[in-house]
């Protein structure tokens, strides 16, 4: 399932994470790249020091997490400190899949659900779409600033190359309480409409029987 968060960031903390960037350095992406993911990844990467990435994840994350929209579609019950990706004219990021188990050794985790947060406005750069090959074909998202994409990490992806100006965006991976994508797909559906029933009908008995539910299946299908 392929989720789009609209407003994840709002504009001072967009205004905010800009000016952290701006002043940044950034080193080649490669480094941080998989085996396979090397030979097409063709971007740069925030290097700061702990302090600096300490607060810009706080600014990104806090948001991201808090968000009802990414904790219904993702369940998270671990999330990635964030990469800052910068491509400028020319860069792209060829077909690739993200590297199954990421982190320190000790401090590893599943990657389930990769987001991408839009940190610059779409006006700002031409071509530079993110392309998900789903089972209904190709997806192109290419979002406003402050919106967030969610995918299914397992999909292969790309970012077209940038034609012109700069594409800057916050990317994170999580591991998530449901490991199956169809079954955090279905719980999601689920999560809608026991949503809209608590809000139309709430106490009525199809909205306490969709509840119950939704809760024991996310019981019964959650790992921690
Ligand atoms: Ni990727």
């Amino acid at each position: 399932m392929l989720l789009i968060i609209p407003q994840v960031l709002g504009r001072t903390q967009l205004d905010e994470i800009a000016s952290r960037l701006n002043d940044g350095r950034f080193v080649d992406g490669r480094f941080s790249a998989g085996k396979t993911a090397r030979h097409v990844k063709n971007n740069e990467e925030l290097h700061a020091n702990q302090r600096q990435m300490e607060h810009l994840n706080k600014l990104v994350m806090s948001p991201l997490v808090q968000n009802p929209l990414f904790q219904a579609a993702a369940m998270p019950c671990r999330v990635a400190s964030p990469y800052y990706a910068r491509y400028s004219t020319g860069m792209s990021y060829g077909d690739h899949v993200d590297d199954p188990v990421m982190g320190p050794p000790g401090g590893q985790y599943r990657s389930d659900v990769s987001t991408t947060v839009f940190l610059n406005d779409p006006d700002c750069y031409q071509g530079g779409e993110l392309v998900i090959r789903t089972s209904y074909g190709e997806q192109k998202v290419k979002l406003p600033a402050g919106d967030a994409v969610t995918y299914p990490s397992s999909s292969l992806h790309h970012i077209n190359e940038i034609t012109a100006g700069e594409r800057l965006v916050a990317v994170t991976w999580t591991q998530s309480m449901i490991r199956d994508p169809q079954q955090r797909e279905l719980l999601f559906q689920l999560y809608q409409a026991r949503e809209s029933l608590l809000e139309t009908q709430a106490g009525s008995e199809d909205a306490t029987r969709i509840d119950h539910v939704y809760v024991n299946l996310v019981r019964m299908w959650s790992e921690l």
